[in-house]
């Protein structure tokens, strides 16, 4: 198992993950609202606004994350995205996004697997390796 079932499930709940990306040389960190495991190894995000994010992602596809409230869930989830704009995934980008706004108009489901996890968690093990 990837991530366990309170990251997912702390994933799925908080409403937020800090997405950061870097293709150059400034790192991009956004909020992201749509974001939602779909196993323990991936993580759906919706593309309805990224710019830097976009371009940054389509010349690097690694990123990080963590959400919000990292105190609930304190980790660091370090991946590779692949980037859908057409097919099923991207379908279910657009049915979840519009089902809780009808004027979104998804540009990508941009689809997150994760590789690496590290602990924020203040305290010795801040920083270390988990998977
Ligand atoms: C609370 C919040 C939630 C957001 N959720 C999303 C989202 O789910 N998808 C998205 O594409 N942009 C979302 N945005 C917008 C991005 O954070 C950001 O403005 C956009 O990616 C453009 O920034 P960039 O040029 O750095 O990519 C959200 C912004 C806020 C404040």
């Amino acid at each position: 198992m990837t991530m366990n079932e309170d990251m997912m499930d702390a994933i799925e709940k908080d409403n937020v993950v800090f997405l950061s990306t870097c293709s150059d040389d400034i790192p991009n960190v956004v909020p992201i609202g749509f974001a939602r495991p779909l196993d323990d190894e991936t993580i759906l995000l919706v593309d309805n606004f990224m710019k830097k994010t976009r371009n940054n992602l389509e010349k690097n596809p690694r990123a990080a994350l963590v959400i919000r409230d990292a105190s609930k869930c304190p980790y660091q989830f370090k991946g590779t995205v692949k980037i859908h704009t057409s097919g099923e995934l991207f379908d279910e980008a657009v049915d979840w996004a519009t089902s809780v706004m009808s004027k979104l108009s998804p540009k990508a489901a941009i689809v997150f697997k994760v590789e690496e996890i590290y602990s924020v968690q203040p305290g010795p093990d801040a920083g270390n390796r988990v998977f």
